[in-house]
């Protein structure tokens, strides 16, 4: 076979593969609006919900309703901001807000979750206490949150509408000394996935963020606990920022994206465990079909790193 032949069927067979991905993924790419809308925030009272509520608020959305504990009032020029407080673990008090809130600004376009709690430290060093803590605000209350917030969200103004979960890189790979936590984000792309399926009809987007460690008051609370460890493996010295994380989080939301990584390492992370998870973007699809393997052999590089780390460290314990 001639240079010139082989170069047409190398082409023939990727554009094939890309014409065949483009047709394929479903749900397809869809575009959030948000101007003109009613967006709910939880979790919008410091970090990356706060940054959020900013960006959301410049987008142009009419009226910004966060829903905290503790929450703040912003001050966004663009947009009128509400606060509810609630607590997202007690289903009772998420709903009373999350009725007030719609009654108050209409129903609502685009639900953003992203409260969620994590205190590291060893499986064996963790009290039943603090796990269920964990996962009672980081997975049950997100179910609360979208229970309480779908009858809004069924009759939104503007469609398609859009629910965002804000999972955790440690929702995709798990890390020592984060085990609720990690139980409590990876449970959140069963519920994400499922959701899609049950309301792909109503034309809503579930969207799974996964931030990496941030800069955020929660962030400097958890380093406080956190075993050397932990630290090592996540590489937590280099966090980053809210605002960044916010401003990629935001722009997967207003793609339809499912997965929405945060930075380049995320991207790999989001690509090799893909899995079944819907692909709305196209070279996205053909980025996963690309690189899957590649990838994969640079996840067993670095998950060789972390068990030589935790080996060493527990030898080196166990010598003194
Ligand atoms: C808002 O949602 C509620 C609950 O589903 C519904 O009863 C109401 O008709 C909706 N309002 C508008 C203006 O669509």
């Amino acid at each position: 076979m001639s240079g010139v032949s082989f170069c047409v069927l190398l082409f023939l067979v990727g554009f094939t593969i890309v014409a065949l991905l483009w047709w394929i993924r479903f749900p397809k790419a869809a575009s959030i609006v948000m101007r003109g809308q009613h967006v709910i925030i939880t979790g919008g009272s410091s970090g990356i919900g706060l940054a959020l509520a900013q960006l959301v608020a410049a987008e142009g959305a009419a009226v910004i309703s966060l829903i905290a504990r503790d929450p703040e009032k912003l001050a966004a020029a663009q947009a009128s901001v509400n606060a509810y407080s609630a607590d997202v673990k007690d289903f009772a008090s998420v709903k009373k807000a999350f009725e007030a809130a719609c009654s108050e600004s209409g129903n609502v376009t685009a639900v953003v979750l992203s409260h969620g709690v994590a205190v590291p430290g060893t499986f064996e060093d963790t009290s039943i206490e603090t796990m269920e803590h964990m996962l009672d605000t980081n997975l049950k209350g997100n179910i609360h949150a979208i229970k309480a917030a779908l009858p809004f969200i069924k009759s939104s103004k503007s469609a398609p509408a859009s629910i965002a979960i804000f999972s955790s890189q440690a929702g995709q790979v798990g890390v020592y000394g984060l085990a609720a936590y990690s139980a409590s984000k990876f449970a959140l792309r069963g519920l994400a996935e499922v959701l899609q399926q049950e309301l792909i009809s109503r034309n809503i987007r579930l969207s799974l963020v996964y931030p990496p460690d941030t800069d955020t008051p929660g962030f400097a609370e958890e380093e406080k606990t956190k075993p050397e460890l932990t630290k090592k493996i996540s590489g937590s010295s280099k966090s980053m920022d809210a605002m960044e994380v916010a401003r990629n989080a935001l722009c997967g939301i207003k793609a339809g994206q499912f997965s929405v990584h945060c930075n380049f390492e995320g991207l790999m992370i989001s690509t090799v465990g893909a899995g079944m998870s819907p692909q709305p973007s196209w070279p996205r699809a053909v980025l996963e079909v690309m690189t899957m393997g590649l990838f994969r052999i640079i996840a067993f590089f670095v998950v060789k790193g972390w068990y030589t780390t935790i080996l060493l460290s527990q030898q080196e314990k166990a010598k003194k």
